[in-house]
C-alpha cells in the first residue's frame, strides 16, 4: 500500500489538468453547512479509506443522527470544536470529479468569526451560503452575503436546506429567494443561483431529487462543476510583484516572483510601476529552463533588456495598464483584533510583497454588516467593517480591489507583537497629496541651530497624570534658558486649551493628541529649538511614533517614574478623587492603560529624589550628549 503522502501526490497530479473552482461555505452548524459538505466529499467518493472508518467510529462516539454517519463530523475539525458543536477555524477541503476540482472553504458562520469568513472569502470565486428553510432569509444570511461581497466573492449560491422539513414546499423557497433577491440587489452579484436541497438526505446535492418536481434546476454539484467563474485571471492585465531581485553574479540580474495575474512573453513591453522606467522582457527563466510564455499563478523570474532599478516590492506591469500609484488611498477595512483599529497609529501595511509604515488618517464610517447602514465611527472594533483613507510611509503600486485581488488586498500588522489585525480592499487612489512636493529651504535646521548654538532635541517627558511631569519640565526649561539655550515648552494641559481643544480621552483621542504634539516638535527641532515635551503620551506605539518622526539621537525619553499610589495621594489637581468616584472616565492608572516605556534615555525615580536632582540629572545627560556645553 502507499503512504497516504504518496497517494495524495499521485491523486493531485491526476487532478493537475481540471480546472479549479474555489468556493467558501457560509452559515452555521444549525443551517446544515457541515453536513452538506460532508455530503459532497462523501458522495463524490473521494475521501480515504482511513478518514471514512475513522468517521464511522465518531459517528457512534458523537453522532446525532443515530446509525447514519453524521457527515458534519467529517468537517467540524477538532475534537474539542465537536464537543461544543461549534467549527472555529477555516479548514480547507479539497474534492474533485471527472469535470472539475474543488476546494472548499469552510468557515463558521457567527459573527464573532467574521474575520475568520473574511479569510475563507479573499481567495474564493463563490460563495455557497446556506439558509433554513424553515426560517428563511435571517440576519446572518445578509452578513453573509455582504461579507462575501465586500471580499471580492461574484457568484453565490443559495442553498435553501432541510427543504424536507417544510415537506419540499415550493412557496417557501419562492418566498425565500424573493427575500434575499430584494436584498442582493445592492451587492452586485454576477451570478445569484437559488437551489432548494436537504443535505442530510441528499436531494439535489449531488443529484437532482425526484422530491421537487418543481425545480427544474441543476443540483449543487451540477451548478459547481460548471459555473464559469469571473474571466479567468490568465485574461486580466500583467502582474508581476517583485519578490527578490535574483542576482546571482554581475553578469545576471533577474525579477522573481509569481505572475498574479495575465501573460507575459519575451519581448513584451513592461514598465516598473513605481518609478515608471520602461523596458522590455528579455528572458522568461524558470527551473527547468527558459519559457515562451508565462502565464498567472506560475513563479518565475524575469530578465529585462535593459539596466533599470528594480527591487523588491516593485510591480512589473504592461505599459499600457498600469497599476496606480499613491501613498494614499481610500479602503475598507474589517478589524481582526481584540484591540480597536486606532486612526492615526502606525500600522504595518502589507500588500503583496511590500511592507511598509501606514495609519489610517481617517475614518469615514462603519458599515454595520447586518444591515449595511453606515453610521459615523472613531475607531473599529473587533469584527467591525469600515471605510476610511489610509496613508502610507511611501507611495505604492496597487489596483482596486474589484479589479485585482493581489493587488489591491492588504493586511495591516501591529508593529508590537506582529499580529495582523486588519484586512483592507483597495477602493481608489487619493490623488490630493501626489502635487505638493518639499520646498527647498537655503535656511535649514543646521542653520538654524547653529545660530543658536546649540543642537536641537526633543525632550519627551512621560509618565502619570500627577507624577511630576511639567514640574521637572520646568525647572530644565528654566536652567535651560538662564545657560542660554533656546526653548519650547509644550505641555499637555496647555496644548489642550488651543491646538488639541477638539480631543478628549479615548485611545482614539490620545494617539491623535499625540500625533500632532509630534509633529509640532519635529517642526520645533527644524527650527534649531530644544523642545520639552509634558504629556501623560500613555501608549508605547504612539512615542514610538514620534521617536521615528525624527533623527536618532533628537528623541529622548524621559520617563518620570512616579508609582500610582503617590501620584493619588499628591492628585495635584484633584482629579484623581474625582475619576474614582466615577465623574471623569477614561482617566489614566485607574481605567486607562498606561503603558511604561521600555527603553527610555532617562529614568526619573521621583520618590528618591527631590525634583531639584532630577532636573540636575537631565542636564547632565545633555551634557554628555553635547546637546549643551
Ligand atoms: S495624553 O494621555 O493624551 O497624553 P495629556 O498629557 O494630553 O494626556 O493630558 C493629561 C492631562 O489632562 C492630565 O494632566 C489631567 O490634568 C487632564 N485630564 C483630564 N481628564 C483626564 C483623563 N481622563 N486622563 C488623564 N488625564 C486627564
Amino acid at each position: 500500500m502507499n503512504s497516504p503522502v504518496q497517494d495524495l501526490k499521485d491523486y493531485l497530479a491526476a487532478q493537475e489538468k481540471k480546472s479549479l473552482l474555489r468556493f467558501l461555505t457560509c452559515g452555521s452548524v444549525d443551517d446544515g453547512k457541515s453536513t452538506l459538505i460532508g455530503r459532497l466529499l462523501y458522495d463524490t467518493k473521494l475521501l480515504f479509506e482511513d478518514q471514512l472508518s475513522a468517521l464511522e467510529k465518531d459517528s457512534k462516539k458523537h453522532g446525532t443522527t443515530g446509525d447514519d454517519i453524521d457527515f458534519a463530523l467529517l468537517v467540524d475539525g477538532l475534537e474539542a470544536e465537536r464537543e461544543q458543536g461549534i467549527t472555529i477555524d477555516v479548514a480547507y477541503r479539497f474534492f474533485a470529479t471527472d469535470k472539475r476540482k474543488f476546494i472548499v472553504a469552510d468557515t463558521p458562520g457567527h459573527e464573532q468569526y467574521t474575520r475568520n469568513m473574511a479569510t475563507g472569502a479573499s481567495n474564493s470565486e463563490l460563495a455557497v451560503i446556506l439558509i433554513d428553510a424553515r426560517k428563511g432569509v435571517l440576519t446572518q444570511t445578509r452578513r453573509h452575503a455582504y461579507i462575501a461581497s465586500l471580499l471580492g466573492i461574484r457568484h453565490v449560491v443559495l442553498a435553501v436546506n432541510k427543504i424536507d422539513l417544510v415537506d419540499y414546499s415550493q412557496e417557501v423557497f419562492d418566498r425565500i429567494v424573493a427575500d434575499f433577491t430584494a436584498f442582493a440587489a445592492q451587492l452586485g452579484f454576477a451570478s445569484q443561483v437559488p437551489i432548494p436541497l436537504s443535505a442530510r438526505f441528499g436531494d439535489n446535492v449531488i443529484e437532482r431529487s425526484a422530491n421537487m418536481p418543481w425545480y427544474a434546476g441543476s443540483s449543487l454539484l451540477e451548478h459547481l462543476e460548471t459555473v464559469e467563474v469571473e474571466a479567468a485571471l490568465a485574461e486580466r492585465p500583467f502582474r508581476l510583484p517583485v519578490q527578490w531581485v535574483n542576482r546571482p553574479n554581475l553578469d545576471f540580474r533577474g525579477f522573481s516572483g509569481t505572475v498574479t495575474s495575465g501573460r507575459i512573453r519575451p519581448q513584451d513591453p513592461v514598465v516598473v510601476a513605481g518609478s515608471g522606467r520602461t523596458s522590455r522582457i528579455a528572458r522568461i527563466v524558470t527551473m527547468d529552463g527558459d519559457l515562451d510564455e508565462a502565464v498567472a499563478g506560475q513563479a518565475v523570474t524575469l530578465t529585462l533588456a535593459d539596466e533599470i532599478d528594480v527591487s523588491r516590492g516593485d510591480i512589473l506591469a504592461p505599459a499600457a495598464q498600469r497599476p496606480e500609484v499613491s501613498d494614499q488611498f481610500s479602503a475598507h477595512l474589517l478589524w481582526m483584533a481584540e484591540d480597536e483599529m486606532l486612526p492615526g497609529r502606525q500600522y504595518l501595511l502589507k500588500i503583496g510583497t511590500r511592507t511598509l509604515p501606514a495609519t489610517v488618517t481617517e475614518l469615514k464610517h462603519k458599515i454595520d454588516v447586518n444591515t449595511l447602514d453606515h453610521s459615523a465611527a472613531k475607531t473599529l472594533a473587533l469584527n467591525e467593517v469600515g471605510y476610511g483613507n489610509l496613508s502610507l510611509a511611501q507611495p505604492i503600486a496597487f489596483d482596486p480591489y474589484v479589479e485585482n485581488r493581489d493587488t489591491g488586498g492588504f493586511i495591516l500588522i501591529d508593529r508590537f507583537n506582529n499580529n495582523t489585525v486588519g484586512a483592507g480592499m483597495i477602493d481608489f487612489g487619493l490623488r490630493r497629496a501626489t502635487n505638493v512636493h518639499w520646498q527647498a529651504l537655503d535656511v535649514n535646521k543646521t542653520v538654524r541651530a547653529e545660530a543658536k548654538s546649540q543642537k536641537p532635541v526633543v525632550l519627551w517627558f512621560t509618565g502619570l497624570s500627577g507624577s511630576g511631569k511639567s514640574t521637572i519640565a520646568n525647572l530644565v526649561e528654566r536652567q535651560l534658558v538662564a545657560q542660554g539655550q533656546h526653548t519650547y515648552l509644550l505641555d499637555g494641559d496647555n496644548v489642550r486649551h488651543g491646538l488639541n481643544r477638539d480631543l478628549g480621552f479615548t485611545d482614539a483621542d490620545r494617539v491623535e493628541n499625540i500625533r500632532r504634539v509630534a509633529e509640532v516638535s519635529k517642526l520645533f527641532v527644524d527650527s534649531g529649538l530644544i523642545v520639552l515635551v509634558s504629556f501623560i503620551s500613555p501608549f508605547r506605539s504612539e512615542r514610538r511614533m514620534a521617536r521615528e518622526l525624527l533623527q536618532p539621537g533628537e528623541f529622548v525619553e524621559v520617563f518620570v517614574d512616579t508609582p500610582i499610589e503617590v501620584c493619588m495621594q499628591r492628585d495635584p489637581k484633584g482629579l484623581y478623587e474625582k475619576a474614582k468616584a466615577g465623574q471623569i472616565k477614561n482617566f489614566t492608572g485607574i481605567d486607562s492603560p498606561y503603558e511604561r516605556p521600555e527603553v527610555p534615555e532617562i529614568t526619573l525615580a521621583t520618590t528618591q529624589f527631590e525634583v531639584n536632582a532630577l532636573a540636575g540629572q537631565v542636564m547632565d545627560y545633555l551634557r554628555q550628549m553635547a546637546v549643551i556645553r
